[in-house]
Parts: C-alpha cells; sequence; structure tokens
C-alpha cells in the first residue's frame, strides 16, 4: 500500500522560551522535525507533506527539498494542521502516518511495527502509544471494556478518572488516507483550548463503526514530546544512549559512554576506541582501529584508520591513516593531512596539505600552505601569510627539513630535499637541494659575561 507522511511542524512553541522555532532545536546536532523527516522517509513513506508556519523559512531551508511543504499560517490545532494537506494529499489512497516535528524519538522500527499492525488488521487508524509514570501533559488513551480504543482525551480536558490513565498518545498516527480527511471534516474546536483537536478524529472514526487500533512502544523515551527545554533535555540523554549503543554493538570502544557525546550523524569505524571528553559533531567519520581521546572535539573531519587524535581540536579537516595528532593541536579548516603525518603539541594548521610522513611537531602555524612528502618543520617555524589585508600561499616541496624558529614570508616556495637553517627568516624561494641561512652571523667576545657583571654590580652598590 502507498506510505505518505505527515509531519505537524507549525507551532511556535512558546513553551521552549527560545528565539529559535521549536522544531529546530537540535538534539544530538540534528534538528529535531529533520529526525522526524528523516525517520519516515526511510520507514518507506513515498511522499512527505511538512506543515509549516512560524518559522516557515527557516523550517524549510533547513529541511530542503526533501519534502513538501504547506503553509498553516494560523495555528489553530493539530487537526487544522492536518487539513491543510487536503489538496495535496485527499486523492491518494492509502496509509498515511502524521507525527508530530516534536517528537524526534520515535524510531523506525516502531513505526513499522504500527504499520504492519495497522495494515493487517485493516484500521482505519491506529495510534502509537507508550505508559508512562507521568502522563502529565499528553493526551490520554481512552480503552473501553473489550479494550478497544475509543478516543484521546488531551490533557486539559481530562476528567479524574481519565486523567489517571497512564497510556498516552505519543502523536504518532496511522490513518486510511480518505478516511483521515472524511474524518477531519468533522473535528470541531469546542474544548479546553479552543482548538482543532486531530486527535477527536480517533473518536469520530471510532464511532462511525471503524476499526480503531492502538500499537503500546515498549520503549517510553519514544514518546517525549519536547514542549520545553526539560524535556528537550531528556530527549537529548536517550538519543545520546541510542547513539552510544549503535556504535558499541557495531564494535567501537566508548571507555565512558556517559562522558562523551557523539552526534547522530557521526559514523565510527570497528576497534576504535573513543576515551572520555570527547566531542565528536556533525559530518565526522573515523576509520578503524583509531584511538580518539581524552579530550577531543572533532567536527566535520574525516580520520582514516589507526590515527591517534588526543586533547585537540579538529574541525573540517581530513586526516590520513596512521597519523598521531596532539596533545594540543588545533586543526582548522582545510587541513588535509596524508598518512603517517605527526602534529604536535602547540600546533595550529589552516588551509595547509602535508604530504604522507611529514611531520610538524611543536609550536608551529602553518596556513595557506601546500607541504610535500616527508618534511619536517622544526620547532617554533612559522608561515608568514598575512599582510593584514592579503593571504599569500607558502610551498614546501618534498623531503625539506625547516629548522626551528623559522619564519616563511609568503609567497615563497623552499625547494625538494632544501634545507632551511633555524632561526631563518626567508623571503626568497629556495632552490632544490639549497640550504639557506639568512640570520646574522654570531659575534663570541672573550671574558666579556664577567666584565658586564662586574660592572652592573658596581653600579648597584653606587645607588644603595
Ligand atoms: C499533542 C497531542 C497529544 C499528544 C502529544 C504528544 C493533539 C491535540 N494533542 O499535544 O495528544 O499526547 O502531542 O507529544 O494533537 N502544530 C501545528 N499546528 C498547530 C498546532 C500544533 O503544526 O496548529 C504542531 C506543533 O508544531 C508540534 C505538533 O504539532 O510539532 C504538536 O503540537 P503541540 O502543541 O506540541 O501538541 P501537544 O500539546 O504536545
Ligand atoms: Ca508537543
Amino acid at each position: 500500500m502507498k506510505k505518505m507522511a505527515i509531519v505537524l511542524a507549525a507551532g511556535q512553541g512558546k513553551r521552549m522560551k527560545s528565539k529559535l522555532y521549536k522544531v529546530l532545536h537540535p538534539v544530538c546536532g540534528t534538528p529535531m522535525v529533520q529526525h522526524v523527516l528523516d525517520m519516515v522517509q526511510e520507514a518507506g513513506c513515498e511522499r512527505s507533506v511538512v506543515i509549516v508556519g512560524h518559522g516557515a523559512e527557516m523550517v524549510q531551508s533547513v529541511l530542503g527539498d526533501k519534502a513538501e511543504f504547506v503553509l498553516q499560517a494560523e495555528q489553530l490545532g493539530t487537526g487544522h494542521a492536518v487539513l491543510q494537506s487536503r489538496e495535496l494529499l485527499e486523492g491518494e489512497a492509502g496509509t498515511t502516518i502524521v507525527i508530530c516535528g516534536d517528537t524526534p524519538l520515535v524510531s523506525k522500527e516502531t513505526v513499522l511495527a504500527m504499520l504492519a499492525l495497522h495494515e493487517s488488521s485493516a484500521a482505519a487508524a491506529t495510534v502509537l502509544t507508550a505508559e508512562l509514570p507521568d502522563p502529565t501533559g499528553y493526551g490520554r488513551v481512552i480503552r473501553g471494556e473489550g479494550g478497544e480504543v475509543e478516543k484521546i482525551v488531551e490533557h486539559k480536558d481530562c476528567n479524574p478518572q481519565e486523567a489517571a490513565v497512564r497510556e498516552i498518545n505519543t502523536g504518532t498516527y496511522c490513518f486510511d488516507n480518505q478516511k483521515l480527511f472524511a474524518a477531519l471534516a468533522k473535528v470541531t474546536n469546542s474544548n479546553a483550548q479552543g482548538e482543532y483537536y486531530l486527535t477527536d478524529v480517533i473518536g469520530i472514526l471510532q464511532q462511525q463503526g471503524d476499526i480503531i487500533q492502538a500499537y503500546c512502544t515498549p520503549d517510553a523515551d519514544e514518546a517525549i514530546g519536547v514542549n520545553d527545554r526539560v524535556a528537550l533535555a531528556e530527549a537529548e540523554r536517550s538519543m545520546r544512549a541510542r547513539i552510544m549503543k549503535r556504535h558499541l554493538l557495531n564494535g567501537v570502544t566508548i571507555i565512558d559512554p556517559a562522558a562523551t557525546y557523539i552526534e547522530s550523524s557521526v559514523v565510527i569505524g570497528a576497534d576504535s576506541v573513543i576515551y572520555p571528553g570527547t566531542v565528536l559533531r556533525g559530518a565526522t567519520s573515523l576509520g578503524e582501529d583509531c584511538v580518539i581521546g581524552p579530550h577531543a572535539d572533532i567536527t566535520d573531519t574525516g580520520i582514516a584508520d589507526g590515527s591517534i587524535i588526543h586533547h585537540s581540536m579538529l574541525k573540517g579537516a581530513q586526516i590520513g591513516s596512521r597519523c598521531t595528532i596532539g596533545p594540543y593541536a588545533n586543526l582548522r579548516p582545510g587541513s588535509v593531512l596524508g598518512d603517517g603525518c605527526k602534529i604536535g603539541d602547540f600546533v595550529e594548521l589552516k588551509n595547509a596539505t602535508l604530504g604522507d610522513g611529514s611531520k610538524v611537531s611543536h609550536l608551529s602555524y602553518v596556513g595557506d600552505a601546500v607541504v610535500g612528502k616527508d618534511v619536517n618543520i622544526g620547532c617554533g617555524a612559522i608561515t608568514v601569510n598575512y599582510d593584514g589585508y592579503n593571504k599569500f600561499k607558502t610551498e614546501i616541496g618534498d623531503g625539506a627539513f625547516i629548522g626551528s624558529n623559522v619564519n616563511l614570508i609568503a609567497p615563497v616556495r623552499v625547494g625538494d630535499g632544501a634545507y632551511v637553517v633555524a632561526g631563518s627568516t626567508i623571503t626568497h624561494d629556495v632552490p632544490d637541494s639549497d640550504l639557506a641561512i639568512a640570520r646574522e652571523r654570531q659575534v663570541n667576545k672573550p671574558g666579556y659575561a664577567d666584565k658586564i657583571r662586574s660592572r652592573a654590580k658596581a653600579k648597584k652598590e653606587r645607588q644603595n
């Protein structure tokens, strides 16, 4: 049967007390509504319609062309929100999943189980429910004597008996598409909040003799609907635990999952070991056998097999295999390392490519540079790439040796196999295999140290 999805994302989310629209708040690095949209698409929905209102443009630009969008200009309730997609979807035959943009933990597995129950029982509607120790704030699932679902009653409309029910509506449903739109036309706003509730569709269908099913998820965390920052923090905790479990089961060692932060988009190869205090974000991917942390902050970076990174910050970098980085290195965007490179303490790289086996072991800045293979850049050497207005490029050929405390004033090229003597300030290109020295010659004055010392001592005594 054809599957479609409607994602509700038009609300402002007043209880978040935020300038950011609710459904755009990230959970483990990904906006909530993005989690929801990705999930329904992975579950096989051919069309997905997102209902937007508050922050419509921003929500649309975050989700891009992966969905169709309908504007709900005024937020008159979840039923009214779904109704906005009537023109787009009314003609379709099939199953429509309706889901809220603020329930990022509903999983694909659960939705597929709900769909299977829905289709096998020829239901008009199936509600995804959960049993919560504290159901406050959620709509309650009211069942008849035979256990069949009769209706959903919103928290604010509950009588004491209904309020005591702990089975709640997660806000995710499967509907027979045609029956959904027919029933929506009958929903009114005579309730505590004066809103058109989507949940009333359940009672309407039940009244007209249709089959209503409920699929109760065993994982109550899936029900978390993020209305405020307390729930946001809970959602974050729960999703983080889920991400950790996925990596652990994939063969990654995470020494202390509670002290590690990994965003949902991150990929990690087997036998990599992650030490505490590590933050892995965005489009970061690690190969196998890497050792990361303690205390690595890595964003949008690719790291090949067997590299070791500790106490360092990497953003927008590409690291080859068997590299060692840190402690205290800062790799900024455009840092590209070949295999077997070494970047040591207090080294900053930016927009710099290093060939295989090159080393920058201590206290250097290498920016806007192309460095060949097996180059050694000594302690304190820097590329002088900026005149306050323009950036200039430094090139260093294969096998070159840059001594300690060298300034390479860009634009400049040091040839293959060249040798730059420590303390030099290089302003001209150095040809292949040449040695460059650019510093004052040393002069030793015999016995002069003692002379200076006694002169200084005498001066001090005169003053006393
Ligand atoms: C809703 C359900 C409740 C359920 C809970 C689960 C209704 C009436 N209630 O309550 O039974 O237990 O979710 O989390 O459906 N939205 C729109 N347009 C609107 C109103 C809301 O797009 O006019 C969107 C919101 O952006 C949000 C979602 O619908 O993403 C749910 O709305 P919200 O106000 O959070 O509903 P709840 O009170 O949480
Ligand atoms: Ca909600």
